[in-house]
């Protein structure tokens, strides 16, 4: 089991406060909440978002960067986009110092000079991984992988109806967030659909500007080939454009009320 390291006087704390320090290297949030010490790896499980620079309420922690929910006292993730727990730890106050040691995963909270054990809080149920979830997935993906999306459009009767902005939009609804299982326009991510008034030989070029929820988003080369799917599988389409935009960047406010419920945001 790891030592207990001194990360900081308990003067420096005062309460309701929160400080960055560090335990071997790495960052860690320390609350100081109600009389309790708390604290969680400084690291958002979505895109590494620093915990601590985010909106404190009770023992729920946001992370500034897209709003995932964090319990300060286990470290579990409580919403999306974070899917995965933070490392929590257990504190110790002794000689006016604060004491960290990394929580063993299955250990309960070590109990502290000044506050009693905090009630175990259950790990967010964590949804199974999609089989059609690809981080490797190009966006040229061959035709075979096309009933990932697509399909649903050929089969609800979008892809006859009269081509235009709104139908585009609606047709993406076919195209879900591989981690999140939320639709990419209830997400929020299309910024822009652009329709050419002319076809080409093969059709109308549609342009669709998506943005990700963060830049390094592993699911973009899978959301990238399905939305062309989507919007593909319209007869009079010819060519789609994804350009993936990050300004203005993806904040939580541009999702809608649906994917708000489905996600548990409130
Ligand atoms: S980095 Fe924290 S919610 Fe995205």
């Amino acid at each position: 089991m790891a030592e207990f390291t001194r990360v900081a006087d308990v003067s420096d704390l005062p309460d309701p406060g929160k400080l960055l320090v560090e335990v071997d290297g790495d960052p860690v949030a320390l609350f100081h909440i109600d009389g309790h010490f708390h604290a969680i790896d400084d690291v958002c499980t979505h895109d590494g978002g620093p915990l601590v620079d985010g909106e404190l309420a009770g023992h729920t922690i946001a992370c500034p960067r897209h709003g995932a929910k964090f319990d300060i006292r286990s470290g579990a993730a409580l919403s999306m986009p974070a899917i995965r727990a933070t490392r929590a730890y257990d504190v110790k106050l002794e000689s006016g110092g604060i004491f960290l040691r990394l929580r063993e995963a299955s250990a309960g909270p070590v109990s502290q000079t000044t506050a009693s054990a905090m009630p175990a809080v259950p790990v967010a149920a964590q949804p199974a991984a999609s089989p059609a979830a690809s981080t490797t997935a190009p966006a040229t993906a061959e035709p075979a992988a096309a009933t990932v999306a697509g399909g649903g459009n050929a089969a609800n009767g979008l892809a006859e109806q009269t081509l235009s902005e709104d139908l585009v939009r609606e047709m993406l609804k076919d195209v879900k967030d591989p981690e999140l299982f939320v639709n990419i326009v209830d997400l929020g991510l299309i910024y822009n659909v652009t329709i050419a008034s002319e076809p080409a030989d093969n059709g109308r070029q549609v342009a669709i500007d998506m943005t990700m929820t963060s830049p390094a988003c592993p699911a973009g080369p899978q959301l990238i080939a399905d939305t062309k799917r989507a919007v593909g599988s319209h007869r009079d389409v010819g060519d789609v454009e994804v350009r993936i935009v990050m300004e203005p960047p993806w904040t939580p406010d541009r999702m809608t009320d649906a994917a708000r419920d489905q996600l548990g945001i409130f």
